[in-house]
């Protein structure tokens, strides 16, 4: 068996803070993000050592088979938080707030952000969209709750585009962009995630913030990375966009060990004399 790497090895690292994250960028130190909805694989993927652990809402797509993001609640993202915090250990671990628990009004998005905090146990959360929800970002910073940014492409707001192209391809949409990121930044958010934006956008993006900007589908000049684990597992065969790198194809080894295990059971192989009590 390989010697663990030490960058890999949990017991040697501390706990990844919002602080971390800052002094990672100014190393010039990348920053690894991955998706996680339960216990098992966030116990799994942290002790693989991955920096930041995000509890998407893109749970509703991958684990509850939804076509959108939208309709996952409060409740649902609480159940999803709770179960991935009672498996990491170091991860920084980032809870999605979900559509429209954070649009209606400053108080409402407060109580909701203290709820999933209060009740996951999660280090951070994060929010979709610049300046139309910079009052409700301003209103859960002050109450001391770390804040991820989202701009680019937002699924949250799908309906609102009509399909998961490429965003901020022309010069206005490029130019609200960066404006949302500094003010994203200035109201004291600690990093943003960059979704499917032309690599020079997200690297200019990358260039003018101070906090760290993570990438998906934004090319290879952020600070760090992020993808949906399903997909980089390999776990669903539809799912094939241009950003995506598979680094498993575990349909296909599920698949064969559960019928591996099909047969056994149809031929009386499983369980064996060893296998029974
Ligand atoms: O919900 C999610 O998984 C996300 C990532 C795609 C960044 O927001």
């Amino acid at each position: 068996m390989s010697q663990q790497k030490g960058y890999l090895s949990n017991e040697n690292r501390k706990k990844v803070t919002t602080h971390r994250l800052l002094e990672m960028k100014q190393n010039g130190e990348k920053i690894s993000m991955l998706t996680a909805y339960d216990y098992s694989m966030a116990s799994i993927i942290d002790k693989a050592g991955m920096d930041v652990i995000l509890v998407g809402d893109s749970a509703s797509n991958v684990m509850v088979g939804n076509a959108t993001t939208l309709p996952m609640t409060v409740d649902q993202m609480i159940h999803h938080g709770k179960s991935v915090t009672n498996g990491v250990e170091k991860a920084m671990v980032v809870v999605d707030m979900p559509f429209g628990s954070y649009h209606a009004s400053t108080q409402e998005a407060v109580t909701n952000a203290v709820r999933i905090m209060r009740e996951t146990g999660a280090d951070c959360l994060k929010l979709e969209g610049g300046v139309e929800i910079i009052d409700s970002v301003r209103a859960i910073l002050a109450t001391g709750i770390p804040i991820m940014g989202h701009l680019g492409l937002m699924p949250q707001s799908i309906n609102k585009y009509g399909s998961y192209a490429l965003r901020a391809k022309d010069s206005a949409e490029a130019d609200k962009l960066i404006s949302d990121a500094k003010l994203l930044e200035e109201t004291g958010c600690c990093s943003v995630v960059l979704e499917k934006i032309p690599t020079e956008l997200a690297k200019k993006v990358t260039e003018e913030l101070n906090i760290p900007t993570i990438g998906i589908g934004a090319g290879p000049f952020v600070d760090g990375q992020v993808l949906v684990m399903h997909d980089m597992l390999g776990l669903n065969k539809g799912f094939s966009p241009k950003f995506l790198r598979r680094y498993a194809n575990l349909y296909d080894v599920i698949i064969e060990a559960v019928q591996s295990y099909i047969e056994d059971v149809k031929s009386s192989d499983f369980p064996s004399v060893d296998e029974s009590y």
